[in-house]
């Protein structure tokens, strides 16, 4: 099939940036992205391109040269699936919340109000390609639904995960390791892979069933995801024994077989997707009677909340074991450096847990506006809204964050972080003034020598 026009269901994190580079790539393809959160369109259509929704380095560049020329952003869903031969399906697919499956389950109600949508109103023959991270055999249910539309319109349906990280989607985007298609028409796959080929070598364009590609995602997820939990379980090791979790990491990274990328120890992972995709595969297990790789699988998860909640309790125990009253400045609220997204972020759990302390909070971050902060706390709705806002501050200066402040602590790596001029802010705390650095990014001997009493992770 010549595909001429395509539509993407979800402005997210991944529609916005997939779709702005299949744009930018296939200028002689129409491109339309649809939502039902108008608000979030009108985001994508603001003339100021620094006002889009979602922030990620090199976004903006890609949406002022396509937008407009094959590149349009509209909440006339009904319109855009009529027309167009390729339709994505890219919206959310959360952690269900209620019923059966609750906090481990995939919520796949936005994916199949979509096919149901698709099914409704596709008066021609139409592609249908899983963008969203799904259950391994949701496209069985996506079929179900379009082939039984009465109609004569001919549906196909591809599975073709995202695997881009944020902060570096539009790099990840535009050199992909791989990129992953499956299905059964061959036809349908070679017309999504000619898309891909006008930047990605066919050779990195992988075919295969459409469950493997489905199963692919999520275990990937996991596996990325079990690197930072092991590097993490060693990090409290570490503590324990005077090796140095950099050290560590180093050595083992050097041996090819290993590899030397995910091993950061940290705070803990946050993200929208490691999380639910791993309870996701945990509960899939389940479902099919295998606990024992359902178990395996859920202690990444417990390893995580153990790392977070780690952090929480050695910051309490190192400010004699009380911080009611005392102000503990955030540095960083995003789930790592260079996005304005906060899903899942460490920083909310531990904030969460200080505040049950009684401490106060101070947060700065570079990209995450105040009401974001807010409500992130309110959603896991520990107190109120009125109390969240009585002990969490929030502040556009760092150097006005960190005044007057007991503690900082480190959440997000942000590069920024690393270049303040740390005199100044010892200089303007409470003595003796703490560093909790979740993030590893200072350099102790410097900041011992000002006079701060400096802790990180695994060391
Ligand atoms: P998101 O929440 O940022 O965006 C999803 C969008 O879909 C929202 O704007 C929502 O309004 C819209 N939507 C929901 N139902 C709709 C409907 N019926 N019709 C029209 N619009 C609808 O989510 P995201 O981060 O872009 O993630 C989307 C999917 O991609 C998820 O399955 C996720 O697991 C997967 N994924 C995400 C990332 C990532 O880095 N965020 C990476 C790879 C894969
Ligand atoms: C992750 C995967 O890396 C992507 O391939 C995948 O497409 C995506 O999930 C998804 O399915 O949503 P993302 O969550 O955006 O991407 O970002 P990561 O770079 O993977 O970081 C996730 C979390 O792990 C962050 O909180 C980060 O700070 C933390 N992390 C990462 C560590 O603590 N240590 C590390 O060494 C690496």
């Amino acid at each position: 099939m010549k595909i001429n026009k395509i539509c993407c269901i979800g402005a997210g994190y991944v529609g916005g940036p997939t779709m702005a580079v299949i744009a930018k790539k296939n200028p002689n393809i129409e491109v339309t992205i649809v939502d039902i959160n108008a608000e979030r369109i009108a985001a994508w259509n603001d003339e100021d391109v620094s006002k889009l929704p979602i922030y990620e380095p090199g976004l903006a560049e890609i949406v002022a040269e396509t937008r407009g020329r094959n590149l349009f952003f509209s909440t006339e869903i009904d319109k855009a699936i009529k027309e167009s031969e390729m339709i994505f399906i890219s919206v959310n697919t959360p952690t269900k919340t209620y019923g059966k499956g609750k906090g481990m389950a995939a919520d796949l109600k936005y994916v199949e109000l979509c096919a149901r949508n698709i099914a409704e109103v596709a008066t021609t023959d139409k592609i249908v390609v899983e963008k969203s991270t799904l259950p391994v055999r949701t496209a069985q249910a996506i079929k179900s639904i379009l082939h039984n539309t009465g109609s004569d319109v001919n549906f196909e349906i591809l599975s073709n995960p995202e695997f881009l990280a944020e902060g570096t989607a539009i790099q990840d985007l535009l050199h992909p390791d791989r990129v992953l298609i499956g299905g059964e028409s061959e036809s349908a796959i070679e017309s999504l892979a000619n898309i891909y080929g006008s930047w990605v070598n066919q050779d990195k364009i992988l075919r295969t069933n459409v469950w493997s590609s489905e199963l692919s995602k999520l275990t990937a997820n996991a596996f990325l995801a079990q690197r930072i939990s092991s590097i993490n379980a060693i990090s409290e090791l570490c503590e324990h024994t005077e090796a140095d979790v950099t050290e560590v990491a180093r050595a083992i990274g050097m041996d090819s077989r290993i590899g030397s990328k995910f091993l950061n120890a940290s705070i803990g992972f946050g993200g929208s997707c490691f999380q639910k995709d791993i309870l996701n595969l945990v509960y899939i297990a389940r479902s099919y009677g295998l606990n024992a790789v359902a178990d395996y699988w859920e202690q990444v998860i417990i390893l995580n909340d153990h790392q977070k909640r780690r952090f929480s309790d050695n910051l309490i125990s190192a400010l004699y074991n009380t911080v009611s009253g005392k102000k503990i400045a955030m540095l960083g609220w995003a789930f790592k450096k260079d996005t304005n997204d906060t899903r899942e972020s460490a920083a909310i759990y531990v904030a969460d847990h200080l505040l049950s302390e009684q401490a106060n909070i101070a947060v700065y971050d570079p990209k995450v506006p105040a009401k974001k902060v807010y409500a992130d706390l309110n959603y896991l709705e520990t107190r109120s809204d009125s109390k969240n806002k009585d002990l969490v501050s929030t502040y556009n200066d760092p150097y006005d964050a960190v005044k007057d402040a007991h503690a900082i602590a480190i959440m997000t790596e942000w590069d920024e972080f690393k270049s303040y001029n740390w005199k100044r802010i010892f200089d303007s705390m409470k003595k003796p003034a703490f560093i909790f650095d979740g993030r590893n990014i200072l350099d102790k001997n410097e900041i011992e020598k000002i006079g701060f009493e400096y802790s990180s992770i695994g060391k």
